[in-house]
Order: structure tokens, then sequence, then C-alpha cells
């Protein structure tokens, strides 16, 4: 997470009425999730949807490692608490598609966070699963998009043809989707969307390109494409 997209975080948070919910999937050991904590009204809501299994942790982090996930719990809990923030956070140590993720929030959710697995599958069923939780006029945040090929393609599918989400700018690759309140769009306005989401590509383009030569190691190559030492190790 970027500095802007910290404070995209914040300001969606509070900008929420008292009484929303907020629904973050993926917390890893709990950067975001504190963002959140600080910036909502009081009485919001935050749930906080991790299995810490160990697996999808982050670039290259794929298979499970149970160890590797006790300890994202421990230390989830632990900055939470020196930040002040556990008493507000409620955190579901399941899979995002796990029955008891879905039991814990059976309303509305007015900010929806998404940065769990970002495999094709597991990201299209975030979208469409807990996308169709959000409540119209509600706000849609995607980490990883037009960087992860697995997160863009799902963003293709099922965000880009939805009537239902207006695709409203990008942080970096913290994309901001907003679920239509009052009607579908007009057929310019949903022309207008779909060319600011395609007018993406190239940049997409660039990062899967960029996350090549990193792994690679080709680092001149990568300050190239604009991607230099103080961007961190990977483009977010
Ligand atoms: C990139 S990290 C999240 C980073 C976090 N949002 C932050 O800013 O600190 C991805 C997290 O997703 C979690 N995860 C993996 N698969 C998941 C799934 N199916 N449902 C929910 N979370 C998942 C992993 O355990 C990991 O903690």
């Amino acid at each position: 997470m970027t500095d802007a997209q910290g404070r995209r975080l914040h300001a969606c948070a509070r900008a929420l009425a008292p009484g929303a919910t907020i629904v973050e999937i993926g917390s890893f050991r709990g950067r975001s999730a504190i963002v959140l904590a600080l910036a909502a009204p009081a009485g919001t809501r935050i749930v906080c949807i991790d299995p810490h299994a160990g697996s999808d942790r982050g670039p290259q982090e794929f298979a499970p490692d149970a160890a590797l996930g006790d300890a994202d719990t421990a230390a989830f809990a632990a900055n939470l608490a020196a930040a002040g923030v556990a008493d507000r956070v409620e955190h579901v140590r399941a899979f995002s598609d796990a029955p008891a993720a879905f039991a814990a929030v059976p309303g509305p959710v007015e900010l929806l966070y998404v940065d769990g697995a970002h495999r094709y599958g597991p990201a299209l069923a975030d979208l469409t699963d807990w996308g169709a939780r959000v409540a119209p006029g509600g706000t849609l945040l995607v980490h990883d998009t037009f960087s992860s090929v697995g997160v863009t393609l799902a963003t293709l599918r099922r965000l880009l043809p939805d009537p239902a989400w207006s695709y409203a700018g990008r942080d970096g690759s913290l994309a901001r989707w907003v679920r239509t309140a009052g009607g579908p769009p007009s057929w310019a306005a949903r022309a207008a969307d779909a060319a600011r989401v395609l007018g993406q590509l190239p940049w997409f383009a660039r990062n899967v390109l960029l996350k090549a030569v990193l792994l690679a190691r080709l680092r001149p190559l990568a300050r190239l494409l604009g991607h230099g030492p103080a961007d961190g190790p990977w483009p977010y």
C-alpha cells in the first residue's frame, strides 16, 4: 500500500455515515485495517476477513503455511492493539468465500476493500459475491488492479460490463468503483466509463512487463520503465 493509497482508504472511510459497514477482504498484518479504523466515524462496523492460512499473502506467496498464518494472526492483533483500534475491528478468520464470512455480514456494505487472493478465480468470486453486497452509492476499492493479471482479468470480466458499477479512478493500482444508484446509467455514460477503464490497459501492460523484469532482477531495465528504488520492490 502506497501513501496515496492509504490516504484514499482514509478518505473513503472518513466519508461514511455513522452506522455504515466496512468489509476488508485480505488484512494481512493490519496496515490497511488500521487506516480504515482510524478514519471511520464512531459506530462504523469494520469487518476484516482473512483466513491467515499463510497462502496468497503477496507476490509469489501462494502455498499455505500454517505457521506463517498463525504469525500473521498474532501480528494483526498486536498491530491493531498498538494502534489503539483493536476494539473497533472484527476479525473473521475465514476465506472470503466461506459461509462463516458471509454470515458475519448479513446486511449491506457501504465500503468494500478487496485485497485478498489475487488469483483470477478468488478475485472474480470476491468481486461477484462481495461486490453484490455493496449498497447503491457504496464504494468498492480493489488493490492491484491493472497490476495483478488475476485481479485485472476479474475486473474486466465482472465490473467493466456491469452497469451497476461505475469506474471512479485509481491511485496507483488501487481502483475505485461506485455502485450506481438511481437507475441504470445512460449508454453514453457507460461508454465513457468503459473508455476510461480500457485506457488503463497500457499501464497494465507496462506493469506486467515490469514484474517480469523485476523477477529477472534487471534493475536498469526496471528504471527505464519508470520504477526506481524509491518505488519499492513491486509495482503497487
Ligand atoms: C496483500 S495481503 C493484504 C494486505 C493488507 N490489505 C494490507 O494493506 O496490509 C493479502 C492477504 O489476503 C489474505 N487472503 C488470501 N486468500 C484469501 C481469501 N480467500 N479470503 C480472504 N483473505 C485472503 C492473505 O492471508 C493475506 O493476508
